[in-house]
């Protein structure tokens, strides 16, 4: 059965997508089979991913797939070990359908269906990868930068969650609300969810003021936080421009992201 890591933290730009894809392409490239799913309408992880802007998925994308029940159906193939459920804008539209059981049906004629569905709101993801789970060894969900029904449903469908943390003070006070938001989850979710860790990005070598935040969040989760700490590089910050291949400073772009890697690894055990 595949494991299921969602990573989040309800503030904005801390380098969720950029570790979900990072993460994901690591783990395929270590013989792991990966599904990605985008749970966030901006398609970040799926611009990372596939090279082209997020539009190209028009009805394609995780919105479709949840709604018709059908995971297969909407799984675009990266490479050889790694699969996408994409997202566009119109995961937008999702807390609508969630709450009205309206969907919008996007081709050339765009209309409105009443798409009903069984089980708890918050369950819809969960029960849509249950389709999927034992096909792949992990499976990635990138969320969007706030307590959303798709961000709910992403920590109810997972068994981990790693925590993004942007050394700031906003980020440390988004941390305990998140941690509340997956108690919340808990008590819907089948599964044993735990934080699995948090990881502290996007630190800036030229600042000291990151340090203040990396020793606070440290002392307040000595057993969450994971050591490797994630710098901001300019190779990793042109990783969307140039891609995951075919990118001659992929290497350098990616090496420091093999420690957190190891560390994540050894938590959850291969
Ligand atoms: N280690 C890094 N070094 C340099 N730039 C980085 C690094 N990590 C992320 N970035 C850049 O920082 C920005 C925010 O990263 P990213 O989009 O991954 O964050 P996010 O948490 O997913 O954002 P959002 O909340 O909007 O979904 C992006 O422009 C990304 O390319
Ligand atoms: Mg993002």
């Amino acid at each position: 059965m595949g494991k299921v890591i969602t990573l989040g933290l309800q503030k904005g730009g801390v380098s969720k997508s950029t570790t979900t894809g990072i993460l994901a392409y690591l783990l395929a490239n270590d013989g792991k089979r990966v599904l990605v799913v985008d749970m966030d309408s901006q398609g970040n992880v799926t611009e990372l991913l596939t090279d082209v802007t997020a539009n190209e998925f028009i009805g394609r994308s995780i919105y479709e797939a949840v709604i018709y029940k059908d995971a297969e159906k909407y799984i675009h193939k990266v490479s050889d070990n790694l699969d996408l459920i994409p997202a566009n804008n119109f995961l937008a539209l999702y807390s609508r359908w969630i709450y009205t059981s309206k969907m919008i049906v996007l081709g050339e004629e765009v209309r409105e269906e009443i798409m009903p569905y069984k089980g708890k709101a918050e369950e819809q993801l969960d029960i849509l990868l249950d389709q999927v789970r034992d096909k792949y060894d992990y499976i990635l969900i990138d969320t969007p930068p706030s307590l959303s029904e798709q961000t709910s449903s992403a920590l109810v469908a997972s068994d981990y969650i790693i925590v993004l943390y942007e050394c700031s003070k906003f980020c440390y006070s988004a941390i305990p609300n998140f941690m509340e938001s997956l108690e919340i989850a808990k008590e819907v979710s089948s599964h044993d969810v735990e934080v699995v860790g948090i990881l502290r990005t996007l630190n800036d070598k030229r600042r000291s003021d990151s340090k203040v935040f990396n020793d606070a969040i440290a002392e307040d989760y000595p057993d969450l936080v994971f050591k490797t700490i994630i710098t901001r590089k300019a190779s990793t910050g042109r990783l969307p421009f140039y891609g995951l291949s075919d990118n001659p400073e992929l290497n350098d772009a990616l090496s420091q992201f093999k420690e957190f890697y190891q560390e994540l690894v050894e938590r959850i055990g291969e």
